[in-house]
């Protein structure tokens, strides 16, 4: 899809006037250091930014610079998570960061333009970084930007990600990146609401409660507190059946969350 230079330059109008007046004061608008900017991406993907602040500021007085966080114990890195959710993001942190640390130097902005090497990031967060970090003029789209497109284009909810992101690159105002960015995400987040549109996320959360999700998240809360822990303490502590804890169970170790040592669940080796 083509769009004309006057539609374009009236939606850039549009929405860069909206942040003018009701742009949002985030603590991640206000740096430029290419590890805070991945933290923030890497916290917000599934949770609310309210929520993501709290979490932000605590964050950076434990570890200040990725060398700090690569260095720490893996445990303090998962108690320090709890409360966001999918967990998996901190493990795929770490070992991200770690990685970053040993093999490109702490060089973040480096590492994500080869984000196929870094474990948990993908072509939605590389770009991001280095918009935010770097001004580049590059686009990403997650699920605001989508939703502006295709209410502001007229888009079937079926549209594909290559005509989004080809769409978005038409719509980029050059040398303003970092901004337009920001625009849009308050655009869409406190204006354009999904309620408001209808239009649905590609993709939704599914309920917490009695979810398998909750369960995780108690066996790795008590596993963090009284590790090593046995399997019969999980029950106690969990109350599902045992073939459901299992699995469960299983799932963690196999995604890594938890390793098992003489028949006894821990987080570190
Ligand atoms: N969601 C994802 N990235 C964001 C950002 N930088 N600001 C606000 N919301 C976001």
């Amino acid at each position: 899809m083509n769009v004309s230079e006057a539609k374009l330059r009236r939606f850039r109008e549009k929405v860069l006037s909206y942040y003018l007046s009701f742009g949002r004061t985030l603590p991640w608008r206000t740096t430029t250091d290419p590890y805070k900017i991945l933290l923030s991406e890497i916290m917000l993907q599934q949770t609310q930014v309210d929520r993501v602040v709290e979490f932000y500021t605590r964050w950076f007085a434990r570890w200040p610079t990725i060398q700090d966080l690569a260095k720490a114990d893996r445990t303090d890195v998962l108690k320090m998570w709890l409360g966001l959710g999918y967990n998996n993001r901190a493990i795929n942190l770490h070992k991200a960061v770690q990685k970053i640390s040993k093999e490109y130097g702490g060089d973040v902005l480096a590492a994500v333009k080869n984000f196929k090497d870094i474990p948990g990031i993908g072509p939605y967060t590389s770009a991001a970084v280095q918009i935010f970090a770097k001004n580049a003029d590059i686009v990403t789209v997650d699920t605001n930007i989508r939703r502006i497109l295709i209410h502001e284009f007229n888009l079937p909810d079926s549209v594909s990600d290559k005509e989004l992101w080809n769409l978005a690159d038409q719509c980029l105002p050059k040398g303003r990146s970092r901004d337009w960015h920001n625009a849009l995400m308050d655009y869409g987040a406190t204006l354009l609401t999904a309620r408001k549109t209808g239009i649905k996320p590609k993709t939704t959360q599914s309920t917490f409660e009695g979810s398998d999700r909750q369960i995780r998240s108690k066996i790795l809360r008590h596993v963090l507190n009284a590790q090593p822990a046995t399997f019969e303490e999980l029950a106690k502590v969990v109350g599902v059946g045992m073939e459901r804890l299992k699995k469960i169970v299983q799932g963690l170790v196999e995604d890594d969350v938890l390793f098992v040592d003489n028949k006894k669940f821990c987080v570190t080796h």
